[in-house]
């Protein structure tokens, strides 16, 4: 397996804050890509919910939650409306119309933490869920979400800050961190059908389930969704303590456990 030294893995230390929000009641509109809708258990959402902000508590974050959007059915998924690096706050411009109200409702939150908060612009379009950041490299998905030009505009932002912008073609799934994310010593989890693997740099561990690619880091623990037990089997059997956390109506609306959150140091 492929050994990066800790530190262009990490790009500093762990996170300590996770902005979250709570879903709305409208969750069972959420804007469906790849997946035929199903019926979404709103009540069952928000306990799942609740599960996953005590999973985040227990691993040592401290919880803050955007104020409610109630009429943003995809509202939940912080996700992807902003990309934060060190200090910097990226408000994203959502591929998806439907979506882009969302945006603006998480800047005072995250201006009172202290944030520079950028925002991408028109003709731009870019979804968080497509950037992957590992170490100093920021994966950024070409989808049906972000275009050529936000992930233009989001080199430009971060380059300042020392990353570089490397592009990756999704085809098979909605987001490039549905497809592929990143294990603590940068080795990737992956379904290598859905993108082009040969754009990421290090060993690839190709999972089982089509919910296994999409872990969350905390530091050193992997969580992994319950629905991909054997994925968090074979990343157990790679050395790394993971948690596991219940996250069904989520996955009903094409969300996985990274598009709940946003993690920060700050
Ligand atoms: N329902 C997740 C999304 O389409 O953005």
């Amino acid at each position: 397996m492929t050994s990066y030294p800790a530190a262009m893995i990490l790009a500093s230390s762990p996170p300590t804050t996770a902005f979250v929000r709570a879903p709305s009641p409208r969750l069972a509109e959420a804007e469906l890509t790849f997946l035929e809708r199903q019926d979404v258990d709103v009540e069952r959402a928000g306990a799942q919910h609740a599960g996953y902000r005590d999973l985040l508590l227990r691993l040592g974050l401290e919880v803050v939650a955007f104020p409610e959007a109630p009429d943003q059915p995809d509202g939940v998924f912080v996700e992807d409306v902003v990309v934060v690096v060190d200090d910097a706050a990226i408000l994203t411009r959502p591929g998806a119309p439907s979506r882009r109200g969302e945006v603006e409702t998480v800047r005072a939150d995250l201006v009172r933490r202290g944030f520079t908060v950028h925002a991408l612009r028109q003709p731009a379009t870019l979804d968080g869920g497509d950037v992957l950041q590992v170490g100093d490299t920021m994966y950024v998905g070409r989808t049906r979400r972000t275009n050529d030009g936000g992930a233009a505009q989001l080199a430009r932002l971060v380059a300042p800050l020392g990353r570089r912008v490397v592009r990756v073609d999704v085809t098979g799934a909605l987001h490039l961190k549905t497809a592929v994310t990143a294990l603590p010593d940068g080795t990737f989890v992956a379904l290598p059908d859905w993108f082009d693997s040969g754009a990421v740099r290090g060993d690839v561990v190709v999972v089982p389930e089509p919910t296994g690619a999409d872990v969350l880091l905390v530091g050193e623990t992997v969580v992994v969704a319950a629905s991909a037990a054997r994925a968090a089997a074979l990343i157990r059997e790679h050395g790394f303590r993971v948690e596991s956390v219940d996250i069904s109506e989520f996955e009903k609306c094409e969300a996985g456990v990274t598009c709940l959150s946003v993690l920060t140091r700050r």
